[in-house]
């Protein structure tokens, strides 16, 4: 699609193409050009500037004056495809039991497992389709989606095939990632290593002849899975082809960064809890971290300390989680306002971390995360706002007025 986009109040997030993560100090700036055009063709952001250098050409043109452009979100961590709800399990913790206790009491991801193994892969993908298409409309550009509510060899490439339909049948950028590891089935209670055995022999082999994942992901913390099963999953996703993820730190600090960065995973998520070795192990990888605020929000968890990270030099990320146990909810607008409101990032620093550090976090940053020459356009069109910072300001609401994918209007 064609179309060109003057008198922009403000083009944020301008950045050469071959732009890298940020870092520390970095992330504080958020380059952008005031009273600008923005030309889209054949999907891709052709060309940009200030208002007086811009071209005249016979295609669609949208008048954004009052209006700011940004890249679309790029929300590096869901879980979006999943069977049903657990809004009782909400309930009971508002009642004063813990996550921990409703998981025990074989709640949590065992519960959604159950509800997942009993809808069809045609239920599975009309459910996750309308989640999907809600988080386009709030402005999320690209995705990452993950399995690991099946925990059969069934359920989990039902899963997986709903997420390669979505991708066939949406014009987003999606990458899938392969969360077998995400707890020990009731039918392999005292057998984990079994369990293990059973996702790498017999469930990843499948993954890789049907190009069902680009990346493997494993819950690492204490009553699911060791340091040395999170060892053991990362070697046996790379023997497949699959850049490695963690869900780490999430309760417990107990040496999963140190065990990721070993293995260049390609992020480390959650980290609500952080020791300095663990801010320490990070620096200077190619490991990008990523803080989840709306979870810490919803379970009343510590937030990740960005502020103590950022100053020590790490670049950040953030993303949703979007699942039905700690976050029911793919707002990446609500994330960019709590990383202010909560985790005391500055707006530039919010925004970096959605869009430039989330897209390296999900290996799509050669294609979006920045207003750049041959990225794909997939953008943000806010409504009349005063200044960015009113993005982050109007939490529980957003300024999204307009999503294009591709430079279409969606
Ligand atoms: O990222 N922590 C592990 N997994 C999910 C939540 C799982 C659930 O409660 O369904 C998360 O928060
Ligand atoms: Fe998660």
């Amino acid at each position: 699609m064609d179309v060109l986009f003057v008198n922009i109040k403000e083009l944020l997030q301008v950045r050469a193409r071959d732009v890298n993560f940020l870092s520390g100090a970095q992330m504080k700036e958020l380059p952008t050009i005031k009273d600008a055009f923005l030309l889209v063709e054949n999907g891709l952001i052709s060309d940009y500037g200030i208002m007086s250098d811009c071209p005249t050409v016979a295609i669609k043109t949208v008048d954004a004056a009052g209006k700011m452009i940004l890249p679309s979100w790029c929300d590096s961590h869901t879980h979006l495809v999943y069977a049903g709800n657990r809004e009782n399990e909400f309930v009971d913790r508002i009642n004063g039991l813990s996550y921990a206790e409703i998981a025990d009491n074989g709640g949590g991801i065992l519960n959604s497992a159950k509800k997942l193994q009993e809808t069809t892969e045609t239920d599975l993908y009309n459910q996750s389709k309308k989640r999907l298409e809600e988080i386009i409309q709030l402005g999320t550009g690209a995705v990452e989606i993950k399995s690991g509510y099946g925990l059969t060899k069934d359920a989990e490439l039902k899963m997986l095939r709903v997420i390669k339909k979505l991708k066939e049948n949406y014009p987003i950028e999606i990458k899938a990632t392969f969360l077998g590891a995400h707890a020990v089935p009731a039918e392999f209670k005292n057998d984990k290593e079994g369990y293990l055995q059973m996702l790498i022999t017999d469930i990843l082999p499948t993954i890789e002849k049907e190009n069902l994942a680009d990346f493997i992901d494993i819950f690492c913390e204490t009553g699911y899975f060791s340091v040395a099963d999170t060892q053991l999953i990362l070697e046996a996703g790379k023997k497949h082809g699959l850049l490695g993820k963690i869900h780490v730190n999430q309760f417990n600090a107990i040496g999963g960064i140190q065990v990721g960065v070993a293995n260049t995973v390609l992020s480390v998520d959650h980290l609500e809890e952080m020791r300095d070795e663990d801010i320490q192990a990070l620096k200077n990888t190619q490991t990008m971290p990523v803080a989840l605020p709306s979870c810490s929000y919803f379970l009343s968890i510590p937030y990740t300390p960005a502020r103590a990270m950022i100053d020590a030099g790490l670049p950040l990320a953030i993303a949703t989680d979007y699942n039905p146990g700690s976050t029911p909810s793919g707002n990446m607008n609500f994330v960019v306002a709590t990383a202010c409101i909560k985790m005391k990032m500055t707006p530039e620093e919010a925004i970096n971390a959605a869009t430039i550090n989330a897209a390296y976090a999900m290996n799509v940053l050669d294609k979006v995360g920045s207003i750049s020459r041959g990225k794909i356009a997939n953008i943000i069109l806010t409504k009349e706002i005063n200044s960015y910072n009113f993005i982050p300001y109007s939490f529980g609401n957003h300024c999204v007025d307009k999503v294009y994918l591709r430079g279409n209007e969606i």
